[in-house]
C-alpha cells in the first residue's frame, strides 16, 4: 500500500526528446555515474507576499525569466538530464510552466510534497526517484552566476559523501552556517542567533545515498522542519566525508522582494543586447537593452541594462538601468528605474520616478486626475507602498 501510494506521488514526461548539440554531447560523455538533479520547489514563499498569493515563488521572473528556469538550465549545463522537481501546493502552476522538460532536453519527474516540512523532508520523499545515484539538490529560488558544472564534475569523480557550497555573507543569521578547520567542515548550524562564522550554505548540495540514512534519522528543528543542515551534520557525526567548496561568482537566494530586485540587476548586467521590437527615431537606447518582439518604444529613453518584454508599450517615458519590464506592460509619461514590472501592468503619468519597486501582474500605477487630489489605493493583503 505504502509502495503504491509512494509511486503515485511521482509523475514524469516521456524520455527527453531532441538531439543535443555537439558541446552538450561531449559534456554528457563524462566519466562516473550519471548524476540526477533534484530541484526543491515546495514552500509557501511567505516572505514574497503578496506576489506569492497568486504564484509560486519559483516562477517569479528575473530578467523576464522564471527563477526556476535558471536552475533547470544550470543543471542541464552540468550534463544532468534527469531532474526531479519536488512540488507543493503550487504544483499545477509549476508543472504548467515547466512541462516534461523537453524544452531543455531533460526529463522532468514531479515529486509531491504534501506539506512543506523542510528541505530534508523533500529529499526523503525523493529516495525512490534517486535510486542510489549521486544527485544535486538545487533550491528552486536560488541563482548562481557560475552554475554548478564544475562542482558536479568534481563530485562525480571524487570520494565525498556530500559536498556543500559556501559563501561569506553579511547576515549569517538568515542562513545555514558552516564552521571550517582549514578546508575541513567541522560543524553546521541552521540560522544561528550567534553565528560561529560568516560562511553561509548556498542552496546547492551534492549527495551520495548516505544522505538518506541521515534524513530518515534526524528530528524536526525548532521551526518544525527537517533541516538539510541537520542531515549533513548527521553525516559529519557519523564519520562521513563532507566537502565544502566556495562559490565563485555571485549567489542569490531570491526569498525576499529586495533579493528579486538584486538578482534582476545581476542577471541584467550580463544580458545580450537585442532589439527585435520597434524603436522610433525620437527614442534613445543606450547600454545593454533588449526590446522583445512586438514591443514598441516611442519618444523614450531606455538606459540599459534593461529588458522590455513582448508586446509592451513604452511611450514618452524613461526606463533606467536594472529594470525588467515584463510582457504587455504599458509605461507612459513616467520614469522607472531598477524595477521589476510583471505582465500586463500599467505605469502612467507619474510625477515622481518609480524606483526599486517590484510590481505584480495586471497592476495599475496611474496619476490621479480628478478631485480630490489624493492617493487612491486598492492594495492586496500585505502589499507595501512608500509614498513621498
Ligand atoms: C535554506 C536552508 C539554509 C540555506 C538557505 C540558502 O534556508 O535552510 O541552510 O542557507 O536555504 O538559500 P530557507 O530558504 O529555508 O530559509
Amino acid at each position: 500500500m505504502e509502495g503504491a501510494r509512494r509511486a503515485s506521488r511521482y509523475w514524469s514526461g516521456p524520455a527527453a526528446a531532441g538531439r543535443p548539440g555537439r558541446s552538450v554531447q561531449a559534456a554528457d560523455r563524462r566519466r562516473g555515474p550519471p548524476v540526477k538533479g533534484l530541484i526543491l520547489s515546495g514552500g509557501h514563499g511567505t516572505r514574497l507576499r503578496p506576489l506569492t498569493f497568486t504564484r509560486a515563488k519559483q516562477l517569479i521572473p528575473v530578467a523576464n525569466k522564471p527563477v526556476l528556469f535558471y536552475a533547470i538550465e544550470a543543471l542541464r549545463a552540468a550534463a544532468i538530464r534527469e531532474i526531479g522537481i519536488v512540488v507543493g501546493n503550487t504544483r499545477d502552476e509549476i508543472q504548467a510552466a515547466v512541462g516534461d522538460g523537453r524544452r531543455w532536453d531533460v526529463r522532468v519527474t514531479y515529486i509531491e510534497q504534501p506539506e512543506p516540512l523542510g528541505l530534508a523532508h523533500a529529499v526523503k520523499l525523493a529516495e525512490d526517484y534517486i535510486r542510489g545515484e549521486p544527485f544535486v539538490v538545487y533550491l528552486g529560488d536560488n541563482l548562481l552566476r557560475d552554475g554548478v558544472r564544475d562542482v558536479v564534475d568534481a563530485f562525480r569523480d571524487g570520494a565525498a559523501d556530500a559536498c556543500i557550497l559556501l559563501t561569506p555573507v553579511r547576515t549569517p543569521q538568515a542562513f545555514g552556517v558552516a564552521v571550517l578547520e582549514g578546508d575541513r567542515v567541522v560543524r553546521l548550524v541552521e540560522k544561528p542567533r550567534d553565528p560561529p562564522s560568516d560562511l553561509a550554505l548556498v542552496g546547492v548540495y551534492l549527495f551520495h545515498e548516505a544522505i538518506f540514512e541521515a534524513v530518515n534519522a534526524i528530528r524536526p528543528s525548532w521551526r518544525g522542519e527537517l533541516e538539510i543542515t541537520d542531515a549533513i551534520q548527521y553525516l559529519l557525526d557519523h564519520g562521513r566525508r563532507v566537502e565544502a567548496r566556495r562559490v565563485t561568482g555571485w549567489w542569490k537566494d531570491t526569498g525576499r522582494p529586495e533579493d528579486i530586485l538584486e538578482a534582476n540587476a545581476l542577471i541584467l548586467e550580463a544580458i545580450e543586447p537585442a532589439v527585435r521590437g520597434q524603436v522610433d527615431e525620437r527614442s534613445h537606447l543606450s547600454g545593454r537593452v533588449v526590446v522583445a518582439e512586438g514591443a514598441v518604444v516611442e519618444e523614450s529613453v531606455v538606459r540599459g541594462p534593461a529588458v522590455i518584454g513582448e508586446g509592451s508599450r513604452i511611450v514618452r517615458a524613461y526606463v533606467g538601468p536594472f529594470t525588467a519590464v515584463g510582457p504587455r506592460v504599458h509605461i507612459e509619461g513616467s520614469e522607472v528605474e531598477r524595477c521589476v514590472v510583471l505582465e500586463g501592468s500599467a505605469i502612467v503619468g507619474l510625477e515622481a520616478r518609480l524606483q526599486d519597486s517590484l510590481i505584480g501582474t495586471g497592476v495599475q500605477v496611474v496619476r490621479c486626475h480628478g478631485r480630490p487630489r489624493a492617493f487612491k489605493l486598492v492594495l492586496g493583503d500585505q502589499a507595501r507602498v512608500e509614498v513621498l
